[in-house]
């Protein structure tokens, strides 16, 4: 079994942050972006990382994800799994890791975009209770073709029987990530 821990990001892996980022995302953020997440009270940067080997020895990260708390709503800026880890539950992971935090910090709903054609990431969303409530047209302009982002929503973080889901998904979550090979560990506070 191997040992893996989500947690909030701290200073010294901002580093494999960004060359998280650049391996799923292309480059999303900086490391100024990073830096500026971590530095405020508003956001909440999530990662997901192997366990330090007896050595001590860090791994690159396995997976990233933010959220900017805005009013009522979390707003979810970043979710990524490294590609070589993918389709084991751990985005899963993440985003219920999210959704808790938010649930936390007295959030009422969840929002994101997501590009129209980004199938897999538009599955895991409704799996979590997403509905697509809009659209912005050719929201993304940087391939060859501009293309159309979905708006996303999460509302009823604050009912009582959300609490109750979130148990049951941190379980199912667990399950499926102990069949994939992995003893996951989920930090028990996400706030800064
Ligand atoms: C989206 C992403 C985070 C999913 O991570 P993952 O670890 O592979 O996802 P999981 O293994 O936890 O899968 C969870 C669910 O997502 C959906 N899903 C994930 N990969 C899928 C695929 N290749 N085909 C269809 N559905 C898929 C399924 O609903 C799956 O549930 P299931 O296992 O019960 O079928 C990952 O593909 C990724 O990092 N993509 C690149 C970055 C990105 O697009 N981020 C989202 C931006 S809004």
């Amino acid at each position: 079994m191997n040992f893996l821990a989500l947690t909030p990001l701290t200073a010294d892996r901002l580093p494999a942050a960004v060359a998280l980022d650049q391996r799923c995302l292309g480059g999303l953020w900086t490391l100024a972006g990073y830096q500026r997440e971590l530095d405020s009270p508003n956001s909440d940067l999530l990662i997901l990382q192997p366990e330090p080997t007896s050595t001590g020895l860090q791994q690159p990260l396995i997976g990233l994800a933010c959220l900017w708390a805005i009013l009522e709503e979390a707003h979810i800026t970043i979710l990524a799994i490294d590609p070589s880890y993918q389709r084991q539950g751990l985005g899963q992971a993440l985003l219920y890791a999210l959704l808790a935090s938010a649930q936390q910090r007295g959030l009422e709903w969840a929002t994101l975009e997501v590009r129209a054609s980004n199938s897999r990431a538009i599955a895991l969303y409704k799996k979590f209770g997403f509905e697509e409530v809009g659209k912005r047209r050719n929201y993304y302009q940087d391939g060859l073709q501009a293309e159309d982002a979905l708006i996303l929503w999460r509302k009823g973080l604050q009912h009582p029987e959300f609490i109750q889901t979130l148990n049951l998904w941190q379980e199912r979550i667990t399950e499926q990530v102990k069949r994939s090979g992995w003893q996951l560990s989920i930090a028990a506070t996400w706030q800064n």
